[in-house]
């Protein structure tokens, strides 16, 4: 098991590019099960979910034929409709195959994701969407059992706004019977990434990336190719890191307009934000000023990139205050950025940082992707050695972050982990 050892302070300097994005290529992969024709994908990022997901693929019967960034998916048949415990308790975007193996398949069988570092993330609104398009869907023994000879179109008004719950009814309702319309719909951009891809398949879809979609059912999907969108999250991380680190980066390669909610909070607190179409510059110095910021949805302030704000915040001119809202568990990080020198006190789902706080390097445990994402900023940021441990969590969800990282003058080394307790498999409940 891997641990990064981060010698600070660093200002960071240069270009940096971002990936495709982990969250848009997984429901994307999973679309690929709906048709028996090849689809073929580019800009993949060469992360372990994704490789998580391609096992799962094969396990069910595709054909995966994938190098680091690219993969050509094909399902002729469909051999087993099941995501066994042992991929799902690994990665719990494997309930993304559900949705398509109910339409293609007529039923399927995923095990229950737990709960994780983050919290409880229950699955209950996906599977309240199959039942309202006619699936019959039983809980046993830990796993989902869906069952359907073919989904009927349905109206699916989500309580909570979803992401794979959005997701995952928007893959079934490709291949329904008639016109499915969800309601209160996640608009994230990898939702509307998803919708692209299906539309390239021969699906009937419109709205995404609004409240509404509108999905009509058709007999059957083809053949497509798709690029998959560039990281916001990613992108996001690396914008904060130059904040941080009062540095001058350009983040090439992304999306700016879907990362508004970060940009507008970055100005505020006083960095300096270029933007153009594909690339995000952000310079700072000196003194930046505090800011409060609140989790949300799309086009809100994103979760993931709650805990990155966070080692941002210890370095912000007076009192930040940061309140999650979408997950009710994810502040893993405060503990470790406090032994580092950080001033956070919590209060239910409300963080408040005193700053500035100088941090200084510590040995440090990452608890989920986002949160090692942070303690990796943090020790960019922090005096000496930092040791952030577990960083398996990150090679879930960042391409290459050390060397991206170094490429800017960090100085990042990859160690192995000493073996102990947190080297059994299985010990630690992963995230996304
Ligand atoms: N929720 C329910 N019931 C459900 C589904 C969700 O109560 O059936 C609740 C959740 O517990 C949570 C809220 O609704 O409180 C929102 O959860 P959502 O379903 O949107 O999250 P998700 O789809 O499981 C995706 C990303 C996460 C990201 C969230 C929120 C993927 C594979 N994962 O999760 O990404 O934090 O949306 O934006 O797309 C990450 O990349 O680090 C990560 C955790």
């Amino acid at each position: 098991m891997d641990k990064f050892v981060i010698d600070g302070p660093t200002r960071l300097q240069g270009d940096v590019a971002t990936s495709g994005a982990k969250n848009a290529a997984l429901p994307c992969l999973a679309a690929a099960l709906l048709t028996e024709e090849p689809v073929a994908f580019s800009n993949l990022p060469d992360v372990r979910d994704v490789r998580t997901l391609q096992k799962l693929l094969r396990h069910i019967g595709a054909s995966v034929e994938a190098s680091k960034t690219t993969a050509t998916v094909e399902t002729r048949t469909i051999g087993s409709a099941d995501a066994p415990y042992d991929l799902v308790k690994t990665m719990r975007a494997s309930v993304l195959v559900l949705g398509p193996l109910l339409a293609r398949a007529g039923s399927v069988r995923v095990s229950l994701p737990g709960g994780c570092a983050i919290g409880v993330r229950p699955i209950n609104l996906h599977l309240a969407a199959f039942r309202k398009m006619g699936a019959e869907v039983e809980l046993e023994h830990g796993y989902v059992e869906a069952r359907a000879s073919r989904l009927s179109g349905a109206e699916i008004a989500f309580d909570t706004v979803t992401v794979t719950g959005t997701e995952n009814a928007m893959l079934a309702a490709t291949l329904a019977r008639g016109t499915t319309r969800i309601l209160n719909a996640a608009r994230e951009p990898e939702v509307v990434d998803l919708a692209v891809l299906l539309r390239a398949m021969g699906a009937w879809i419109s709205g995404e990336g609004t409240e509404t979609i509108l999905i009509e059912g058709v007999e059957r999907l083809h053949a497509a190719t798709h690029a998959i969108v560039p990281d916001r999250i990613e992108a996001g991380t690396y914008a904060i890191a130059a904040a941080l680190t009062r540095g001058d980066v350009a983040v090439t390669g992304c999306r700016p307009e879907h990362l508004k909610a970060l940009t507008a909070r970055l100005s505020a607190v006083g960095a300096s934000v270029e933007s153009s179409q594909d690339a995000l510059r952000v310079r700072a110095s000196g003194p930046l000023a505090a800011h409060d910021v609140e989790t949300a949805p799309y086009p809100g302030f994103p979760t993931d990139l709650q805990a990155q704000w966070m080692a941002l915040a210890t370095s912000l001119e007076g009192i930040s205050t940061i309140t999650e809202t979408v997950f009710e568990n994810r502040f893993q990080h405060v503990a470790e950025l406090v032994r580092m020198g950080a001033r956070i006190r919590l209060e239910g789902r409300w963080a408040v940082a005193e700053g500035p706080a100088p941090l200084t390097g510590a040995a440090v445990m990452a608890s989920d992707l986002r949160a090692s994402a942070a303690l990796v900023l943090a020790g960019l940021a922090a005096r000496g050695e930092t040791v952030v441990d577990r960083v398996y969590h990150l090679d879930r969800g960042y391409a290459q972050m050390e060397q991206k990282l170094n490429g800017l003058g960090a100085r990042i080394r990859r160690a192995s982990a000493p073996t102990g307790i947190h080297s059994i498999p299985g010990y630690v409940r992963e995230t996304p």
